[in-house]
């Protein structure tokens, strides 16, 4: 019988991994296998360490709701989810608007409003208008392009973390005119603090990190023939160089401007922000690092 040591249990764990059936599995199981038992060498993990690791994991998985995923907030305070986006970005065949984390506050079938409507129901805080173009690379504008739009709110929370149930604020859907152009009203974002009442904010006083996002506004656009595009843009400010989750990025930063005399709604701060999408190459599947809380865990209920 063969001895199992620290150099060869590796390849004594990937010997019965080559019997998997998907080749794409094996790939993916073979590396995690390696890596994780490189790093439990690298790092001489003692039992109890081990533990710790078991107790940290179960207590994320405690803390997913329909409401909450605490493991996408995981990925993305580890950086593996901007990662991931950059891996995706990078199988494009043209050069479009870059990705940015779709984070654990999106929700599907969010109200769809009318060009010029305001996303937000009863916040008093300064009103903006955030407008701008969809266009193909080559600049031909795309007409009747889907865009999702949320935000947090001034507290900088988001809907689901105030209120259960379902009801939708700071968000809504809206469609591109003729001219692939986009228009609405909504108000100043500010950066805030991460959900840091849960396993991963333990993690990040562990770390002794900030905690913080630079205010921003999210964006999933798609329209027949493109690429989904999931991004956000950064307001100059607090937190754009400690973004706890690395989702800004220079060409995602905009600035509001106080009187652009092209903003299509007069008398109020804008921000303008043109979006490319790049033509659906190779079937790369979603480029969506994140899903609706709930339908994941409607998903894992069966
Ligand atoms: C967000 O932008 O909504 C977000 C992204 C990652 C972690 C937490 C929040
Ligand atoms: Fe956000």
């Amino acid at each position: 019988m063969k001895e199992q040591t620290i150099d060869n249990i590796t390849e004594s764990v990937l010997e019965q991994n080559a019997t998997c059936a998907d080749p794409r599995f094996q790939e993916i199981m073979e590396a995690l296998i390696r890596h994780m038992h490189d790093f439990a060498r690298e790092v001489h993990l003692t039992p109890g360490e081990w533990i710790q690791g078991i107790e940290f994991l179960t207590k994320v998985g405690h803390t997913c709701t329909g409401d909450r995923q605490e493991f996408i907030l995981l990925s993305d305070t580890l950086g593996v989810s901007t990662l991931i986006n950059l891996l995706h970005d990078a199988t494009r065949t043209e050069e479009a608007t870059h990705t940015s984390n779709l984070g654990p506050f999106f929700r599907e079938n969010a109200p769809p409003k009318a060009l010029g409507d305001k996303i937000v129901e009863g916040d008093d805080s300064r009103e903006i208008c955030l407008y701008g173009r969809v266009t193909d690379v080559t600049g031909k504008p795309i007409a009747n392009a889907k865009m999702d739009i949320w935000q947090a709110c001034s507290r900088g929370t988001y809907d689901m973390q105030e209120i259960s149930g379902g009801h939708m604020d700071y968000r809504a859907q809206f469609r591109t005119d003729e001219n692939g152009n986009y228009w609405l009203r909504t108000v100043e974002p500010l950066g805030y603090y991460i959900p840091l009442d849960g396993p991963v904010g333990d993690m990040i006083r562990a770390q002794r990190r900030e905690g913080a996002r630079p205010a921003h506004i999210h964006y999933l656009v798609s329209a027949d023939g493109y690429r989904e595009l999931i991004t956000a843009i950064y307001l100059p400010g607090q937190y754009l160089e400690s973004d706890t989750v690395f989702g800004a990025a220079g060409d995602l930063v905009v600035t509001v401007n106080e009187n652009d005399p092209e903003s299509p709604i007069k008398g109020l701060p804008s921000i303008r922000f043109d979006l490319t999408l790049a033509r659906e190459g190779t079937k790369s599947g979603t480029g969506r690092m994140g899903a609706d809380p709930s339908m994941i865990a409607e998903k894992v209920a069966g």
